[in-house]
C-alpha cells in the first residue's frame, strides 16, 4: 500500500497565493462584468528589459544550429552567469563572493523551500511572523513541527513582528539553530538595518546557528545606509546562506531564473559534531536534483549585469517604486497606518479589523485584490498587504475605487 507522508496532513488545504486565486475567479464567475484589479500577489506586470530580451533572441538562435547548440549545462549554473553576479552584486559592492559560491536556479520559493533539506530533521527552526508561507510549509512537509493549534504550529520557533517592533523581530529567547530572514521584508515591506543584522549575525555565531537570508528584494531598497545583502554584515560568511532572484528586479517571474548564494566558510555539524561545509552538502544536493536553468534564460539574466541591462533595471524598480509610493500616500489619507512601500514594493496596512473581511470588502466593493495579512501568519491579522506589482493606471484607479468602498 502507498502511504503519504504524514506531515502534508499538517497543511492548510491549500496555498495562500492558490486560496485567494480560487476566491478571485469565483468572484470574477459570478461578476463577469467586473474589472478586476490584482494588487496580491507579487507579480509583476512590465515586459523584460530589452537587453534581456535580445540576449533571450540571441541565445534562441544559437540554440537553432547545431554548430552553437548547447545541451545539458553545469547544474550551478553557467560560469558567464555566475561570474557576472558574484562581481556585480557582490563584489562591486564589497561583499566578498566567489563566482563558484553563486548556484544558479529557477527560483528563489524552490531555493528557500529547499535549502532546509540538507539539515536532520531535529534542527529548532525559528521563523518570522508574518512571514512568506514557503519556509515554514516546506518545514512541516519535512516533519520539523507537531500539529497547527491556534494558527501555529507546535515545534516552530515564532519570532512576532508587530507594530510595537516595526515588525523587526527580536532575537529569540530559546535557543534555535536554523533563522530564516527576508529584507526587505515579504510581507511586510520592513526593512533592516546592518546594526540590526549584526545581531543575527552574532547570534548566529554564538549559537552555531545558520540564518537564510531571502534577499529577492534588494533591489528596491532607496536607503544607501540599509544592507542590501547579509554579506555587507562583518562575519556573515560563516553564518549566512543568501537567496535572491531576477523575478522582481528584472521582471522574470514567468521567464524564471534565481540564484543561492552558499559561502565556503558556512559550516553545520555531523550528529558526533564534526564541521562539515554546507557548500559541499548544497552542491551535492543541487546537482542530484537540479539541472540548472536553460541556456537562453541564463543568457537573457546576464544581461542584467549589462550598463544596458542595470539602466533598465533601474528603471523598472523605479516604476514600481512610484507605485508603491503612491498606494502608501492614498492608504494613509484614508487614515490608514502603513508601513513598507519606502524601500520595498509591498504596503503592509494596518486593517483596523479581521484580514479576510477587509480582503472581501476590497474585492467586493471594489474590485481590488490584496494579500490578507492573516495568511501570512497570526501576527499578521489585523493587516492587508498590496503590491505595487501593476501599471501605475491601475494603481491609479484602484486606489480611486478603494477611496470609494471604504
Ligand atoms: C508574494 O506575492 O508574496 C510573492 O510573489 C510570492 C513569490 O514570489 O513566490
Amino acid at each position: 500500500m502507498i502511504k503519504i507522508n504524514e506531515n502534508y496532513k499538517k497543511l492548510q488545504a491549500s496555498y495562500l497565493f492558490s486560496d485567494i486565486a480560487k476566491r478571485v475567479s469565483s468572484f470574477q464567475e459570478a461578476n463577469p462584468d467586473k474589472d478586476i484589479i490584482r494588487l496580491g500577489i507579487g507579480d509583476v506586470t512590465r515586459a523584460l528589459p530589452e537587453a534581456c530580451v535580445k540576449a533571450f533572441h540571441a541565445a534562441v538562435d544559437e540554440m537553432a544550429a547545431d554548430a552553437t547548440f548547447h545541451g545539458y549545462g553545469p547544474e550551478q549554473g553557467y560560469d558567464f552567469l555566475r561570474q557576472a553576479i558574484a562581481e556585480g552584486d557582490y563584489q562591486s559592492r564589497g561583499c566578498n563572493i566567489a563566482t563558484d559560491e553563486v548556484f544558479v536556479s529557477d527560483g528563489a520559493k524552490c531555493d528557500s523551500g529547499n535549502f532546509q533539506e540538507i539539515f536532520a530533521d531535529d534542527v529548532r527552526v525559528a521563523i518570522p511572523d508574518p512571514v512568506y508561507p514557503v519556509y515554514v510549509d516546506t518545514n512541516v512537509m519535512a516533519g520539523r513541527t507537531g500539529a497547527a493549534e491556534n494558527g501555529r504550529y507546535t515545534g516552530l520557533t515564532y519570532l512576532d513582528g508587530t507594530k510595537a517592533n516595526g515588525f523587526i523581530p527580536a532575537l529569540p529567547t530559546e535557543p534555535v539553530d536554523l533563522i530564516y530572514l527576508c529584507f526587505p521584508n515579504n510581507p511586510t515591506g520592513a526593512t533592516a538595518t546592518k546594526a540590526q543584522l549584526k545581531q543575527w549575525v552574532d547570534y548566529a555565531k554564538q549559537n552555531k546557528a545558520l540564518i537564510l537570508f531571502d534577499a529577492a528584494y534588494e533591489a528596491f531598497v532607496q536607503d544607501p545606509d540599509l544592507p542590501r545583502s547579509i554579506f555587507e554584515i562583518e562575519g556573515a560568511r560563516e553564518v549566512a546562506v543568501e537567496f535572491r532572484s531576477f523575478s522582481k528586479n528584472a521582471g522574470f517571474t514567468g521567464t524564471r531564473c534565481a540564484y543561492t548564494v552558499v559561502p565556503k566558510d558556512c559550516t553545520a555539524y555531523t550528529e558526533a559534531g564534526e564541521p562539515v561545509s554546507i557548500h559541499e552538502l548544497w552542491n551535492r544536493r543541487h546537482t542530484t536534483k537540479f539541472n540548472s536553468v536553460s541556456y537562453p534564460v541564463q543568457k537573457a539574466a546576464a544581461a542584467v549585469y549589462t550598463a544596458e541591462g542595470q539602466a533598465q533595471v533601474a528603471e523598472l524598480v523605479a516604476y514600481y517604486m512610484k507605485n508603491a509610493k503612491y498606494i502608501r500616500e492614498q492608504i494613509e489619507n484614508l487614515g490608514y497606518d502603513c508601513i513598507g512601500g519606502e524601500n520595498s514594493p509591498y504596503i503592509w496596512i494596518d486593517a483596523k479589523g479581521d484580514s479576510w473581511d477587509f480582503f472581501d470588502t476590497l474585492l467586493n466593493n471594489a474590485g481590488v485584490v490584496c494579500t490578507p495579512g492573516a495568511g501570512f501568519g497570526k501576527c499578521g491579522e489585523g493587516y492587508i498587504r498590496i503590491s505595487a506589482f501593476n501599471s501605475f493606471e491601475n494603481v491609479q484607479q484602484a486606489m480611486e475605487r478603494v477611496k470609494a468602498s471604504l
